[in-house]
């Protein structure tokens, strides 16, 4: 029998991330759970209307960062899941949190990381003059946006780009990339080996997508 994996899925926002996983299907995957830490997210609205089973708490709530995230970890654990996905959720983790999802919890970063780790990515690109940008999907680990890389996504910097724009292109990406990494993670491919993920089903080459012009 072919047990399906458990996966919540965590916002804060508009949650196309989470739309793009919930339209891919995925045949061994269920998702068990939207919660966003805003209750007045978009996407949550949009994971209601679309029968996923969504939460809101409120990390106002809670007198500290700590206090908030164990909360969170009650509140996942709920749903016995086998995977936690971080799609655009906009808080930083406590160490104990990342350690109670080791090799369970996978995160979407709008950067070719190491580059530009933290916010206004597609800005700080083209303040560099890079000529690409992009997205990546990690394990999370304690330090930020630092875990072993899953799959990356580049696109050109066009002449004009605003951090708008740019930011545009590599969404869509961003959409292709997160149900590709999160199929090969319910298929048992991503082996971690250190900081690097070694993907069975990819040959280490076509987890790396190029958009071109
Ligand atoms: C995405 O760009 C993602 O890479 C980043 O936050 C944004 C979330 O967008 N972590 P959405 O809520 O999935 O539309």
């Amino acid at each position: 029998m072919n047990i399906k994996k458990r996966i919540v899925i965590l916002i804060s926002g508009r949650g196309s991330n989470m739309q793009a996983l919930v339209k891919a299907n995925i045949a061994q995957a269920e998702i068990v759970a939207v919660i966003s830490n805003r209750a007045e997210a978009a996407g949550l609205q949009w994971a209601t209307q679309h029968g996923l089973v969504t939460e809101a708490i409120c990390h106002h709530d809670y007198p500290g960062r700590e206090a908030f995230d164990a909360a969170l970890i009650e509140h996942i654990d709920a749903y016995q899941p086998d995977l936690v996905v971080l799609a655009g959720f906009m808080r930083i983790l406590t160490s104990e949190f990342c350690r109670h999802y080791t090799g369970k919890l996978i995160n979407i970063h709008p950067s070719l990381l190491p580059a530009f780790t933290g916010l206004h990515t597609h800005q700080r690109a083209l303040d560099s003059g890079c000529r690409v940008a992009g997205c990546t999907i990690h394990f999370v680990t304690p330090q930020l946006d630092c875990g072993p890389i899953i799959a990356q996504g580049v696109v050109p910097v066009l002449n004009g780009d605003t951090a708008d724009t740019l930011a545009h292109r590599v969404l869509e990406l961003e959409h292709q990339l997160l149900p590709q990494a999160v199929t090969d993670f319910v298929a048992g491919n991503l082996v971690i080996e250190g900081n690097r993920v070694n993907n069975l089903a990819a040959a280490g080459t076509d987890s790396a997508v190029c958009l071109k012009n």
